[in-house]
């Protein structure tokens, strides 16, 4: 099995890359520098060099605040991006793993009532922001193609390397005492070595289609800083503060949980998140 990785040097991208080599499989892997997906003469030729069975993008802008203004390029990347690998990979007979987000769903207060479980894999995707619209495009563009895909949603994305909400709070407590975080938006972390172990066993067993995955249970991000100060036994306070005393530019979900009830149809245990996140407290403390 040949595997190519788009964005290798992202949060997912990177430990996509740590699991083949822990585990000695070959394969190869491009940042944005060497293979713009957005240049599909590109894509092309990389994909007729390497022949890979199995392309994994992890490939995405993720800048959420800036995508308000720079719409074009989020959708750019996001959807025709994501338009040029999965026509190259129906060419070439290869298969898609592409990753989307829970910012594809509308993420109403009133949703955690209707979807206590999460957002199942089918409901109404209504996206509040442009780079949930984008993300959105570019999920309608790999429903519609001839590639062979399998297309996973993770939330709240966090691993070792990157930025991420993790990473931030730890650096926060070692500068403040006390730490505002919005206690109004609700939603479930992914953890990037997780996510990876679980579309490996997705790709073992031959699934295409939607699949989501995140860790068990929901929290609130204020709560969430709570577990993280008391796992990495860090004593800075959190308050909580509403979404309104946060002004970002693009809107934020207040709900955003995704069921994980097809991952465990597929006979996939979602992940414990205090377990998860003890492992990735280690991981950041260490590097
Ligand atoms: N981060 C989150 O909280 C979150 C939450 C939910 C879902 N997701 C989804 O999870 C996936 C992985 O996200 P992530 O956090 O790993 O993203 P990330 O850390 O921002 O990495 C994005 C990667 O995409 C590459 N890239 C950007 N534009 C490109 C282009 N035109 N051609 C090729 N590569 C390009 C970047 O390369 P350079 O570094 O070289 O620019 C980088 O390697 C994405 O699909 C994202 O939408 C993320």
């Amino acid at each position: 099995m040949n595997y190519l990785i788009t964005g290798a040097t992202g949060q997912l991208g990177s430990e996509w890359v740590r699991y083949f080599k822990q585990n000695q499989i070959p394969f190869t892997g491009y940042g944005s520098a060497q293979l713009d997906i957005t240049n599909r003469d590109a894509v092309k030729r990389i994909m007729d060099e390497d022949k890979p069975n199995v392309v994994i993008n992890c490939a995405a802008y993720t800048n959420v605040d800036r995508a308000e203004e720079e719409q074009e390029k989020a959708f750019l990347v996001n959807k025709t991006g994501v338009k040029h690998l999965a026509e190259v990979c129906s060419q070439f007979g290869a298969f898609l793993i592409h990753y989307s987000t829970d910012y594809v769903f509308p993420g109403k207060i009133e949703d955690r009532e209707t979807y206590p479980d999460g957002y199942p894999v089918d409901a109404t995707a209504n996206p509040s922001n442009q780079y949930g619209k984008s993300k959105r495009a570019g999920e309608i563009v790999l429903e519609n193609s001839s590639a062979n895909w399998l297309l996973i949603r993770v939330s709240w994305l966090c691993g070792a390397s990157g930025r991420n909400f993790v990473k931030t709070m730890l650096k926060l407590s070692e500068q403040r005492e006390r730490i505002d975080v919005v206690h109004d938006q609700f939603g479930s972390p992914s953890f990037t070595f997780d996510v990876v172990e679980k579309s490996v066993q997705l790709l073992q067993k031959e699934v295409t289609g939607i699949y989501h995955i995140s860790s068990r249970g929901e929290l609130s991000w204020a709560d969430f800083a709570r577990e993280i100060f008391q796992l990495a036994g860090k004593s800075a306070e959190v308050h909580n503060i509403s979404s309104s005393e946060f002004p970002v530019a693009a809107k934020r979900p207040y709900f955003s949980l995704l069921s994980n009830k097809k991952l465990i149809q597929a006979g996939l245990e979602p992940a414990n998140r205090k377990k998860e996140l003890n492992q990735l407290i280690q991981q950041i403390q260490l590097s």
